[in-house]
């Protein structure tokens, strides 16, 4: 199959890129490197066409040769990192809404098959668990806070995938919870695993949100990157959503200090904890609804958190 990977040097793209490369697919990658790196493809970069450019401009879509033989988009373009969407509301909307509407657009011209990346947070701070089946999603007032600009942002891609299909096209949507593992960044616009790994090693101490009480389902990059590549390549799927996560959930209180004794077994130093103000709206708890997921394909998260901490955490020593 010939693939278009559009936020393809990022942390989860580019390890969707390799994967893919390895099945033996044509890959384009499309990427404008605001936060991802070509550094992040360079054990590839023989192998794929990049094209650094923004996806939210058609004029970026022109560069690719031949768009007619594209057979699949998977659109992972966007901006994340949770202190963007409050510092950066209106670019968070416009670069994750803009990049969809764009892609999307190109996928149907082109009658090419289309994955989009949506996220849990399209369901805003819904407290209905596990997260991702019909429910419907919850946003605050807008006054409260802008945290929402990424879910809502989100939110209106699905709106726009379903427009699509029912025009036609052949797309599905994937909800990725808390990947973690090699290449997530972990300055201070995210994500939670690689900053606390990242502040252990180079200040020697760990921040944990609030009381650290709140829950996430980490789920290692492996396994992401088989859903989205089973969700994309799996036949009858149309319209179909799928919640990619572990079942397993820890607090954010006990992930640190899962942590903290990792990197005191790698390095002899055991970093401290300290406790700040967390974002405003970040949901308590989160766990994926995996009932369609598993119906379509069979889908789960295979390696243990342990595991995939201690090799997260060796590719950053
Ligand atoms: N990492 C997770 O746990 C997670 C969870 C849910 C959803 N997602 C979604 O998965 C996708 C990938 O996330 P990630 O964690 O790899 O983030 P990331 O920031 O590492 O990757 C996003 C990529 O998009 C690129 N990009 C940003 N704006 C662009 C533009 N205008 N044109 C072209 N490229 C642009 C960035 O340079 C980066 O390479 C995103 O859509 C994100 O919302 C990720």
């Amino acid at each position: 199959m010939r693939a278009l990977v559009t936020g393809g040097a990022g942390f989860l793209g580019s390890s969707l890129v390799e994967a893919l490369v390895e099945s033996g697919h044509d890959v384009i990658v499309l990427d404008n490197c605001w936060r991802g790196r070509r550094e992040n493809l360079k054990e590839i970069e023989e192998k794929i066409v990049f094209i650094e450019e923004d996806a939210c401009l058609a004029s970026s879509y022109e560069r690719i040769n031949n768009p007619d033989s594209i057979d699949i988009v998977y659109h992972l373009a966007a901006i994340n990192g949770t202190k963007w969407f409050h510092e950066e509301a209106r670019m968070v909307m416009d670069v994750n809404l803009n990049s969809t509407l764009t892609s999307l657009q190109f996928a149907e011209k082109h009658n090419a098959r289309y994955v989009f990346t949506s996220s849990p947070e399209a369901y805003g701070e819904s407290e209905i668990m596990p997260l991702g089946g019909n429910e419907s999603s919850v946003f605050s007032a807008a006054s409260h806070h802008q945290r929402h600009a990424y879910g809502a942002s989100k939110y209106l891609g699905e709106i726009a995938v379903h427009h699509a299909v029912r025009n036609g096209l052949d797309a599905r949507i994937v909800r990725p919870f808390n990947g973690y593992g090699p290449r997530l960044l972990g300055d201070a616009y995210g994500q939670v695993v690689s900053m606390m790994m990242k502040s252990a090693l180079e200040e020697g101490f760990i921040v944990v949100h609030g009381d650290g009480s709140q829950t996430r389902s980490l789920t290692y990059i492996d396994d992401l990157v088989s859903g989205i590549q089973q969700a994309g390549e799996g036949d009858g799927l149309t319209g179909s959503s799928f919640n990619l996560g572990s079942e397993f959930e820890i607090s954010m209180l006990e992930l640190a200090q899962q942590i903290s004794k990792l990197v005191e077994q790698e390095t002899g130093t055991l970093p401290e904890l300290v406790f700040e103000k967390g974002h405003p709206g970040d949901s308590k708890r989160r766990c994926p609804n995996l009932a369609n997921t598993m119906e379509q394909f069979a889908w789960s998260a295979m390696i243990d958190l342990e595991q995939g901490l201690l090799q997260t955490l060796r590719s950053m020593l």
